[in-house]
């Protein structure tokens, strides 16, 4: 008889991005949250400083948000998404539109950062096809860059490691460099002041390929899950301007500065820059329920609004693209953040925040702290020839002793729930403090 019937057996669930046969020796469960906290399977509280995966943004178990979903599972649990509709998905979609920057006019749903990446790429070739640029097939993104881990966004993608199994993956794809110098940047308050040039490289590219065979630059605002790379001032401005010049769309992905990460409701707030296409996804609906939303610019949308009526404008969605109970959360989600001004929030707490993370400068290991909005980084020194190791040490340091960290590399990055207290900074800070000083 095969174990499966054994209690709490491990082994049928491959976890995703883990090194499943060392957790499964030492498994580390939540069973509960609320608010700020997790609760372990032995009942310990955790403070929660990533918002679970940099997407619960309005803190746990919110109380509009529970019953909202308890309701709408109640009374239209599924509607089909293609020609068929249900009022939630288009409410939501509008409300999404009234926070987003003025021209971001449509939203088309999908279940994740994953697809809302492919949706964006799709939708960019796509609109150069029907507005007669059909030779417009390129796709630039950029080294380091994280777009999920579906084809098209691993293609774009710049992580070695998301990348190297899956073959020839998307053609026609370029890469400008990464902004992160530790050399001339390290310990950067907010904007590292270095690196500005670096978005001239998309004009070499553009050089090199020829803008007419170019369809879109995709890049994240401020990278998050390579480990928090923050652009130098001016660098986002000069993609947009490079871009508009070409006639190549600038999307945005947003799936982690979207909702209110950095102070501001997008990252294009913060930035002032305006994408053509914006991609979110995991504070959209708190992450409670699965939901991404990719936002257009009415240019973009009209350009295929034209031909018989009867046909279908657009050959691409999802059986759940707006599933009535993920809008069901998303709208509870939105009206959370605007009760209680959670959009804003961190730009409130951000020098809190920012004087905190950086007081660990000097501690053993560290060799570069950023910072920007309710996101931070604190880089350690790679014990030589074990990357990852040190900074995965500090993890399970920080769980045992009751803080959620996130470590990417030997990266550890913080992006607390937008309702954090100044306390609980503390108690993230002097936690790391004490880890710090034990680490091999
Ligand atoms: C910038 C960015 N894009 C896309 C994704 C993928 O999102 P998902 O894991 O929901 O597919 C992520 C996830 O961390 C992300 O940070």
């Amino acid at each position: 008889m095969s174990n499966r019937t054994v209690p709490n057996d491990l082994s049928a669930f491959w976890m995703p991005f883990t090194a499943n046969r060392q957790f499964k020796k030492a498994p580390r469960m939540f069973v509960a949250a609320k608010d700020m906290y997790y609760t372990t399977a032995d009942g310990r509280q955790v403070l929660d400083g990533t918002a679970g995966l940099w997407c619960v943004n309005a803190g746990h178990c919110r109380p509009k948000i529970v019953e909202a979903i308890q309701n709408q599972a109640a009374e239209l649990d599924y509607a089909p998404a293609f020609q068929m509709g249900h009022p939630k998905a288009f409410e939501l979609a509008n409300r999404i539109v009234d926070i987003a920057p003025e021209g971001l006019n449509h939203v088309l749903f999908t279940n994740s950062g994953s697809e809302s990446v492919e949706t964006a790429l799709k939708v960019a070739l796509a609109y150069q096809r029907v507005k007669g640029e059909g030779a417009r097939t390129r796709l630039i993104g950029r080294e380091r860059a994280y777009h999920g881990v579906n084809f098209g966004g691993i293609s774009v993608g710049g992580i070695v490691t998301n990348r190297k199994m899956f073959g020839t993956l998307l053609t026609g794809v370029d890469h400008m460099p990464h902004t992160h110098n530790l050399a001339k940047n390290a310990f950067s308050k907010g904007l590292p002041q270095h690196g500005v040039e670096l978005a001239d490289e998309l004009e070499r590219i553009i050089t090199l390929h020829d803008a007419s065979t170019i369809a879109a630059v995709i890049v994240e605002p401020v990278a998050g899950s390579t480990g928090v790379l923050i652009p130098p001032p001016g660098y986002l401005q000069r993609l947009r301007e490079i871009t508009k010049k070409h006639g190549i769309l600038l999307i945005f992905d947003e799936v982690i500065t979207g909702y209110g990460r950095l102070g501001t409701p997008f990252g294009a707030d913060y930035f002032g820059v305006t994408p053509d296409i914006m991609v979110t996804a995991k504070g959209l609906t708190n992450g409670v329920i699965p939901m991404g939303a990719v936002l257009v610019s009415s240019e973009i949308h009209d350009a295929f609004m034209t031909g018989p009526e009867h046909v279908i404008e657009f050959f691409h969605g999802y059986t759940y693209s707006g599933n009535p109970i993920a809008s069901a959360a998303g709208l509870a989600t939105l009206e959370t953040y605007k009760d209680e001004g959670l959009l804003t929030r961190g730009a409130e707490l951000a020098p809190y925040f920012e004087q905190a993370l950086h007081s660990l400068k000097g501690e053993r290991h560290v060799i570069d702290i950023r910072n920007i909005g309710l996101v931070g980084a604190i880089e350690l020194e790679s014990i030589p020839g074990a990357p990852t190791k040190r900074a995965f040490a500090a993890f399970v340091k920080a769980f045992e002793q009751g803080v959620l960290i996130r470590t990417t590399g030997d990266i550890i990055a913080l992006s607390p729930p937008l309702i954090v207290e100044k306390q609980q900074i503390d108690t993230v800070v002097e936690t790391l403090r004490g880890i710090l000083k034990t680490l091999e």
